[in-house]
C-alpha cells in the first residue's frame, strides 16, 4: 500500500521534532549561541587535531546555517577569516563577526570560484573544510556519488589554494568509493585520517576524512613561482 504524501510528511517531521527534543547537542547549541549541532563535530574534530590556529585564514564549503563558521571564526580570531559558501543564504552574523565572509553560490561553478579568490585577494589558505552535502534524493548510491564528487571539487580548489602545511577536512556519505577519494589526499597531505565524531550521528553514513599537512606538489610550486 502506498502511504500519502501529507501524511508521510507530518510523519517524519514529528520524528525529527521527537529526535531533535532528546538530542543533547541541540541543546548544547543553544546554550552556546551556535546555529547548529553541527558545531559540536567540528569542535569534536578540532579537540583531536588541532586544525585551527590564531589569525588562519579558513574555507567553509556547505556553510548554511553558519554552525561551522562560526566555531571556526572563534578558533582563528579577529585578526583571522573565515570565508563561508553555501547555496543558501546564511543569515548574517552581528557586526562584531568582522572575521567572517559569506558567498551565496554554488561552490561547483568557477563564477563562485572566482568570487572567493577575490574575496582572498591573493592570499593562500590554512583550512580549507567541507561539509557540504547533496540534496538526498532517496538513492544512496547516487547520494554518495554526489557527495564524493563535491568532495574531489574541494580538494582541487584545497590543492591549488592551501599553504604548504595546510589542513583539509571533508565530509562524505560513505557507499563504497570513499577509500579512492582517501587514497588522493593521502598523496597530497602527510596524514589522512577517517573521523566519525561523537556529535554525528549513529545511524547517518556521513564520514569525515581529516588530512593534515598539505604537501604542495612540484607542478603547484613552479605555478606559485611563476605568479610572482
Ligand atoms: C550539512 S549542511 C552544512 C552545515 C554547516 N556546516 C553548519 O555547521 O551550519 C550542508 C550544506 O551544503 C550546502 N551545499 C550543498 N551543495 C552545495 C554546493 N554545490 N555549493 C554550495 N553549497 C552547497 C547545502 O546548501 C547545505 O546548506
Amino acid at each position: 500500500m502506498t502511504i500519502a504524501l501529507p501524511f508521510r510528511r507530518l510523519y517524519s517531521s514529528k520524528v525529527w521534532l521527537a529526535r531533535q527534543a532528546k538530542d543533547p547537542y541541540v541543546k548544547l547549541a543553544k546554550e552556546s549561541n551556535f546555529r547548529a549541532r553541527s558545531s559540536f563535530k567540528l569542535i569534536q574534530i578540532d579537540k583531536k587535531y588541532s586544525i585551527f590556529q590564531k589569525n588562519d585564514i579558513v574555507v567553509d564549503c556547505g556553510a548554511a546555517p553558519g554552525g561551522w563558521t562560526q566555531v571556526a571564526a572563534r578558533k582563528v580570531g579577529r585578526q583571522g577569516l573565515v570565508v563561508g559558501i553555501d547555496l543558501l543564504p546564511v543569515e548574517p552574523f552581528s557586526t562584531k563577526d568582522q572575521n567572517i565572509q559569506l558567498i551565496e553560490g554554488n561552490f561547483m561553478t568557477t563564477k563562485t570560484q572566482k568570487k572567493i579568490k577575490d574575496m582572498l585577494n591573493g592570499q593562500y589558505v590554512n583550512v580549507v573544510l567541507t561539509d557540504m552535502a547533496p540534496n538526498f534524493s532517496g538513492n544512496h548510491l547516487r547520494d554518495h556519488a554526489r557527495s564524493i564528487e563535491l568532495c574531489e571539487s574541494v580538494l582541487t580548489f584545497a590543492k591549488a589554494n592551501l599553504l604548504p602545511g595546510g589542513h583539509f577536512i571533508a565530509k562524505f556519505l560513505a557507499g563504497g568509493t570513499e577509500g579512492e577519494f582517501k587514497r588522493k589526499l593521502q598523496s597530497e597531505f602527510q596524514k589522512v585520517m577517517y573521523v566519525k565524531p561523537d556529535a554525528s550521528r549513529k545511524q547517518s553514513s556521513e564520514g569525515y576524512y581529516v588530512a593534515m599537512d598539505f604537501k604542495p606538489s612540484a607542478t603547484k610550486t613552479e605555478s606559485n613561482e611563476n605568479d610572482e
